[in-house]
């Protein structure tokens, strides 16, 4: 039977663009989806960037323009893999023209600017998607479900981090991450950290902040310096709604660590550990087991976590990066045809209010409410 097509525009074609064309090409073929996918245009700066983009991602056009891909009404969904800076102006065109879009995160610059995408795709009715990725992990739906169904007790406290090392070396030069406009590490990384923070334990009502510039200025890229001012780390104390306590920290400039997204939940009757490191693996502690026998159990990752059995019949065998872009694909396009948003523009808005919040906080040097 002949489905119907959802054709698809790319705005920006490094290392998220091709993490959302892998996405788009396997959530197809892994999952029964309401639509065909169609990779229709690609955009980056240059003709010769985007043409490049569209003969290796397998786009039918390409484009130096990303304005054509708004402007044309063959195209159904707009995802956005551009910096920070620019995902508010693209985001709005394409919404005015009725496009659904799937925007990277940080959603916006400012939690305000946030606001305004969220309200404009709500009144005019398009389906959205922000890059939460990291929720879409077969381990983290279990980590929930453990949570929810008691088994870990009454949750006390919570610990998670994302930290990186990409932002360690100074000569590392000044790019889109280091824009005031929705750069700085704690809305880059500590975005993810905050997004899994809720995503287990609910909301947080409360933060004290410190974000912190280590590397005041680098290289320009044109033989000159350039000041530095966002975080290049960012720590908050937590609590959540629940009562349970908490921290986060988002951090790029932690050294030797590549990709620190994990997190630790302490209850009355267990607790969990888990690393993005190796993520195809869960902890869990069980409070219940004999005096003698306690410790961390090691869950592997299989056919009874979904949709992990969709990808590999075969537990311990491991799913990757951009299969939970796939995850995060067909969650989204089940959403266009009807299916709740699993990570929309509204949910966006809450994670920036929090970055916003923490900083805030951290400038004024005191617990704030989260609104
Ligand atoms: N969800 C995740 O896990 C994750 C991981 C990395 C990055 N991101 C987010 O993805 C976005 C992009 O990050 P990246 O690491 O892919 O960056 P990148 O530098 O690898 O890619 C950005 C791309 O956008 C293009 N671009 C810049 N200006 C443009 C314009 N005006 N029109 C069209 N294309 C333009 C660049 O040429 C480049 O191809 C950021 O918002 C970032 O926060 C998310």
């Amino acid at each position: 039977m002949t489905k119907p097509r959802l054709r698809i525009g790319l705005i920006g074609t490094g290392f998220m663009g091709k993490a959302h064309v892998f996405g788009f090409t396997s959530a197809p073929r892994v999952f029964e989806l309401p639509y065909d996918l169609e990779l229709h245009t690609v955009a980056d700066i240059t003709p010769e960037a985007a043409e490049r983009a569209r003969v290796t991602l397998g786009f039918a056009h390409g484009t130096a323009r990303w304005q054509d891909i708004v402007e044309n009404p063959e195209i159904d969904l707009v995802s956005i893999t551009a910096p920070n800076a620019l995902h508010k102006e693209m985001s709005l065109a394409a919404i005015a023209a009725g496009k659904h879009v799937y925007c990277e995160k940080p959603l916006a610059p400012l939690a305000q600017d946030a606001l305004e995408m969220t309200l404009a795709a709500e009144a005019k009715g398009v389906k959205t998607q922000v890059g939460f990725n990291y929720l879409c992990n077969p381990m983290l739906q279990t980590a929930r479900e453990m949570i929810v169904a008691g088994e870990l007790g009454e949750i006390r406290g919570y610990r998670g981090l994302h930290a990186e090392d990409y932002m360690a070396d100074p000569a590392g030069p000044w790019g889109f991450r280091h824009d005031p406009a929705g750069g700085g590490a704690l809305a880059d990384i500590g975005s993810h950290a905050l997004a899994t923070a809720e995503f287990l334990c609910g909301p947080i009502t409360r933060v004290m902040g410190d974000c912190v510039t280590m590397i005041a200025e680098r290289p320009d890229g044109k033989g000159g310096r350039k000041k530095v001012e966002v975080d290049d780390l960012g720590r908050a104390f937590l609590r959540f709604a629940s009562g349970a306590t908490g921290s986060i920290e988002g951090n790029w400039i932690a050294t030797g660590r590549k990709m620190q997204h994990d997190f630790e939940v302490y209850g009355t009757k267990g607790a969990l550990a888990f690393s993005q490191e190796h993520f195809n693996v869960l902890h869990y502690f069980n409070a219940a087991d004999a005096k003698g026998r306690q410790g961390f159990r090691r869950i592997e990752a299989g056919p009874d976590h979904a949709p992990y059995g969709l990808f590999c019949v075969a537990a311990g065998h491991q799913i990757g990066f951009n299969d939970l872009k796939a995850i995060e694909v067909a969650g989204y396009v089940n959403a266009i045809a009807g299916a709740p948003e699993p990570f929309n523009f509204r949910k966006g808005l809450r994670i920036q209010t929090l970055v916003e919040t923490i900083q805030t906080s951290s400038r004024e040097g005191r617990w704030l409410e989260v609104k």
